[in-house]
């Protein structure tokens, strides 16, 4: 699961290489097939419950579940999530990190911070004995401190030969609730962060997910192994770092 979990956070830095102005979402999606390919996995999301694409690319207020277009174009001052799955030696990697390019407002780069530390937080939480309610309570607290909202109706998830196993790992809760997380349980975390309201819409492609009142939404996934002391996190966004400050 690490393997897995590594090339798909090699596959978003590689993804990342490219974001830029000017850019489809549509090469992205091709430059994330390829690399996957190329390193003898098969894309995780391609085909799950009929989804078209291998990443998922969501603009500004789209919260999740964008779809890859050559018709979208990537322009000053946009935030872009970046989610990607693979399935390697049959076992499924999951992540997303939010681009923000240059330009996007002082409120947007707040919002990604606070996205980036509520994840943090819940991976805090994401130990042997705790509860999926501690983890949700963490991020809550963290982004409703700092006058954002959580989106209620996608959650985290167990993630193993299946991309969706049990348990749901919402990103709101209260402590002591939920299901127990016990060592060697892997669960991917990925807080959905609205700037304005918490409620959601869904376009009419079917899949794309946008926050009602129109303003920006960051999502930031990782997966972590469950741990006696600290979750052994198994994708990182070091790579993807490691190219943006290179720019
Ligand atoms: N990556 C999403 C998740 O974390 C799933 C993408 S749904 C798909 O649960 F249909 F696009 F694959
Ligand atoms: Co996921």
């Amino acid at each position: 699961m690490r393997r897995s979990n590594l090339l798909v956070s090699r596959t978003l830095a590689e993804v990342a290489k490219f974001i830029r102005p000017g850019v489809s979402t549509g090469k992205l999606d091709r430059v994330a097939e390829t690399f996957i390919r190329d390193h003898g996995a098969v894309p995780g999301f391609l085909g799950y419950q009929g989804y078209p694409k291998t990443l998922c690319t969501s603009l500004n207020s789209q919260v999740v579940h964008g779809i890859p277009s050559d018709k979208v174009i990537l322009k000053e001052g946009d935030l872009v999530s970046v989610d990607c799955g693979v399935v390697l030696d049959g076992f499924y990697g999951d992540s997303a990190y939010s681009f923000g390019l240059d330009g996007i407002g002082e409120d947007v780069r707040k919002l990604l911070e606070t996205t980036r530390e509520c994840l943090a937080l819940g991976i805090g939480q994401a130990v042997d004995g705790k509860r999926t309610g501690d983890i949700g309570h963490a991020v809550q607290q963290h982004a409703e401190k700092n006058g954002f909202s959580v989106v209620r109706e996608m959650v985290g998830h167990g993630l193993g030969r299946e991309m969706h196993e049990p348990p749901e790992v919402p990103n709101y809760g209260r402590r002591g609730t939920g299901p127990r997380l016990r060592k060697g349980m892997v669960i991917c975390i990925e807080p959905m962060i609205n700037l304005g309201r918490r409620q959601i819409t869904q376009e009419p492609d079917g899949w794309t997910i946008r926050a009602a009142d129109d303003l920006p939404s960051a999502h930031f996934e990782l997966a972590v192994a469950i741990d006696k002391e600290k979750a052994d996190v198994l994708s990182t966004f070091t790579y993807i770092e490691e190219v943006i400050n290179k720019e």
